[in-house]
């Protein structure tokens, strides 16, 4: 019988399995009590050329810690891509600024700067610029666009790990970056994040908002703020995922790479895209239908379903959800790539666990899909 094909999900092994059960066994007590958060963050951070770095519960909480350390509050904007998943946005309303959706690029499914510009107000403090699914944007221009409008730059690098751009890691732009350790994610610690800064005077500050604002070591709270504290037994589960991290990136990358050879004599179908200048660490392959074929994601979601094969639609534009009122009139006028891409674009399985048997199967039955709408697939 066939295994059954998971969408998502990491590759632990025995040497996870040591290093965790040294953390298990040793690390509650005085300076052991969090080895395995020092060590995560130190080799992680300098793995990135950065200078610092702060492990969270999650990626959301390490978003919310950053715009919070840079003061943005009530009244500000900060402009978001109008596809991401909602985390990258959540934070921006725990802040209650304002967000401010931008459109994306058709090629790279990342934030477009034509469209980030326009966007920019007086109001405007930030743009969380995401990575999506490893795909990296043109971050020279970008921070070209931040620096002449006095704005920060927030990479949000939740799907990038181990990607670059211009040979520079994913993680290494802007004033402050996230990822995430999700269970989904490339290293996981099941639940788990990561914020990565290069000033110190900004790290003091949401390393003091991380831990319910007190010095450490100390009861004196001078502020009410957050309880964003990482535990040092996911911490020891992320930093044995790290040192494997190649191990980890290749084979992502070995099911993007199988997953385009299925379709390389396929007209009008595109995948992560990997430019030059860029290495993509495809933290999932995802898969964008053209026009030609004249069917939805949801249509190609139901054939996969019915024969039994999992998918998961491409992230929705955010306008369009109930969680940001649902304004898709004004949303696919304002995000017309983003609405059109979105509707066109599948998520392949891309757990740890996939093969290349089950890579095939996948590819074909999606073939025959394409095939029935009339292209010859
Ligand atoms: C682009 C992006 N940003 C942020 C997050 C949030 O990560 P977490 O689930 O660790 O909070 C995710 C994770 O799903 C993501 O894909």
């Amino acid at each position: 019988m066939q295994k059954e094909i998971h969408m998502a999900g990491p590759w632990v092994t025995e040497f996870e399995e040591k290093i965790v059960l040294d953390a298990l066994r040793n690390g509650w007590y005085g300076k052991d009590a969090y080895t395995y958060v020092e060590k995560f963050e130190t080799e992680f951070s300098a793995y990135h050329g950065r200078k610092f770095g702060l492990m969270t519960p999650n990626c959301t909480t390490a978003i919310h810690l950053l715009l919070a350390g840079l003061n943005i509050k009530d009244g500000d904007e900060v402009i978001v891509p109008e596809c991401t998943w909602i985390a990258s946005a959540a934070p921006i309303t725990y802040q209650r600024a304002i967000t401010v959706f931008a459109d994306i690029d058709p090629v790279n499914w990342c934030i477009d700067p034509k469209a980030l510009e326009a966007k920019i107000t007086k109001k405007t403090k930030a743009v969380i610029v995401v990575d999506l699914y490893g795909n990296m944007p043109d971050m020279d221009v970008l921070q070209e666009i931040c620096d002449r409008h006095g704005i920060y730059l927030i990479e949000d690098a939740a799907e990038s790990l181990g990607s670059k751009f211009n040979g520079i890691r994913a993680g290494k732009f802007g004033v402050g970056s996230v990822f995430s350790f999700h269970r989904t994610k490339t290293i996981t610690t099941g639940e788990g994040g990561m914020l990565l800064l290069d000033d110190e005077k900004l790290y003091q500050r949401c390393k003091f908002l991380r831990d319910h604002g007190r010095a450490p070591g100390t009861y004196f709270n001078t502020e009410v703020t957050f309880k964003y504290m990482p535990s040092n037994l996911a911490a020891s589960l992320g930093y044995a995922q790290f040192l494997r991290i190649d191990e980890l990136v290749n084979k992502k990358r070995w099911i993007w790479q199988e997953f385009k050879n299925h379709f390389k004599d396929v007209p009008d179908v595109s995948f992560n895209p990997e430019p030059e200048n860029v290495f993509n660490g495809v933290w999932c392959t995802a898969m964008v239908f053209g026009k030609s074929y004249g069917i939805t994601k949801d249509y190609v979601m139901q054939e996969l379903t019915k024969a039994d094969l999992p998918s998961r639609p491409f992230f929705y534009p955010l306008t369009l959800l109930p969680a940001f009122g649902a304004n898709v009139e004004t949303g696919r006028k304002s995000s017309p790539v983003a609405y059109d891409i979105s509707e066109r674009g599948i998520n392949l399985p891309c757990a740890f666990t996939v093969d290349s048997d089950q890579i095939e199967i996948m590819s074909n039955a999606i073939k025959k899909i394409l095939n029935s709408c009339g292209k010859n697939a």
